[in-house]
């Protein structure tokens, strides 16, 4: 074990994130009724270069006038190999007033990728007055981001949250996909005649998952592009639930309800999990460190297993 505790994550409920184009302003009163925790509007890779003035001014207005609510505001900026992203940052912190939360960094590969944004944010909140400190979220979505992803969690005080990009990450990988997420055809085992299908997200969702764990980071699945395909979604994130990812990105409203029901600990799963508290105060009563629940092993472990889940619930229940 550690000297170093383990820092926790934000109290913050962010089952779902739902992206919406920033040049699609139709959306926008839709997004903002939605049951998503946290918004995503878009200037990066679903606005057309073309587009992306306009698509700036729009989401600058709809911060300022739309309600949206309690939801976590985030907008998703250029990424840094690009001429639009300083005056995203610029635009965004000089005109959309304290709704703004949150700006999503795209395709970041390394420490540095984040201190440089950090640095003009923190420019523009000093000279601005500004009071409430703008929180960084990033997306993992290039070779030279996983392999930096420690460094990429620890990078700024700011840092939030963390997502895996299917999409571009597979293309920077050379991997050959074309589906966003998911199970890929060609990525299984045989026994016998029988496939087995393998998760070829495993390896970068875990690596996420470890660096944001060890730096307070909230980890977060991403986006799912198949939007006909329910089950398939569903299997997607509780796998990441399962790995320890506290949500999942929406890219059509269908997903939000999805997302929610996965990320939100069920009934029986908090029952059991408080049922394993009170047999462990019950062990501990009886000077034990370890008892028996339900036929199976439980001990001091299991305590902080059982806590996550009843922590995370009454974390939804709260907001
Ligand atoms: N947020 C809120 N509402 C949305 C929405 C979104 N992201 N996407 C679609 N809707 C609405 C539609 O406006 C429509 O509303 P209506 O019933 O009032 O007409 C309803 O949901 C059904 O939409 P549908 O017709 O199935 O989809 P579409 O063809 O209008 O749009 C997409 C499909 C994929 C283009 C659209 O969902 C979208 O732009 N998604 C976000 C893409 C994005 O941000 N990508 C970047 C991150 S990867
Ligand atoms: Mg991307």
């Amino acid at each position: 074990m550690s000297f170093r505790i383990q820092p926790t994550a934000p109290a913050r409920p962010n089952r779902c994130q739902l992206f919406g184009p920033g040049s699609n302003t139709k959306l926008f009163p839709k997004m903002a009724a939605s049951a998503a925790d946290v918004i995503n509007l878009d200037l990066e890779d679903s606005v057309a270069p073309s587009d992306k003035d306009t698509a700036r001014a729009n989401i600058i207005e709809a911060l300022n006038t739309i309600d949206w609510g309690k939801k976590y505001m985030s907008v998703r900026i250029n990424g840094l190999d690009t001429p639009y992203w300083y005056r995203d940052v610029v635009d965004l912190l000089e005109q959309a007033g304290d709704r703004i939360d949150q700006i999503m960094i795209p395709k970041v590969g390394c420490a540095a990728d984040v201190y440089a944004v950090d640095a003009l944010v923190t420019a523009i909140e000093t000279a601005k007055g500004r009071t409430k400190p703008i929180s960084f979220e990033v997306i993992i979505e290039s070779a030279a981001g996983l392999a930096h992803v420690e460094e990429i969690a620890a990078s700024s005080p700011r840092m939030q949250a963390m997502s895996l990009g299917a999409a571009d990450f597979a293309a920077s990988m050379g991997m050959q996909t074309t589906g966003i997420g998911g199970t890929q055809e060609n990525y299984y085992m045989l026994h016998g005649e029988t496939r087995h299908y393998s998760d070829p997200w495993h390896w970068a969702q875990t690596a996420i998952v470890a660096a944001c764990r060890t730096h307070g980071v909230l980890p977060v699945d991403g986006p799912f592009g198949d939007f006909s395909d329910d089950e398939g979604y569903i299997a997607q994130a509780k796998r990441s639930a399962t790995l320890g990812m506290v949500g999942k990105w929406a890219i059509h409203p269908k997903q939000i309800a999805l997302a929610n029901d996965v990320f939100t600990p069920s009934e029986t799963a908090v029952t059991e999990a408080r049922e394993i508290l009170a047999a462990m105060e019950t062990a501990k009563a009886n000077g034990e460190g370890a008892t028996v629940y339900k036929g199976r092993l439980v001990d001091i472990a299991s305590i902080k297993q059982a806590e996550v889940i009843v922590a995370q619930s009454e974390l939804i229940a709260a907001s």
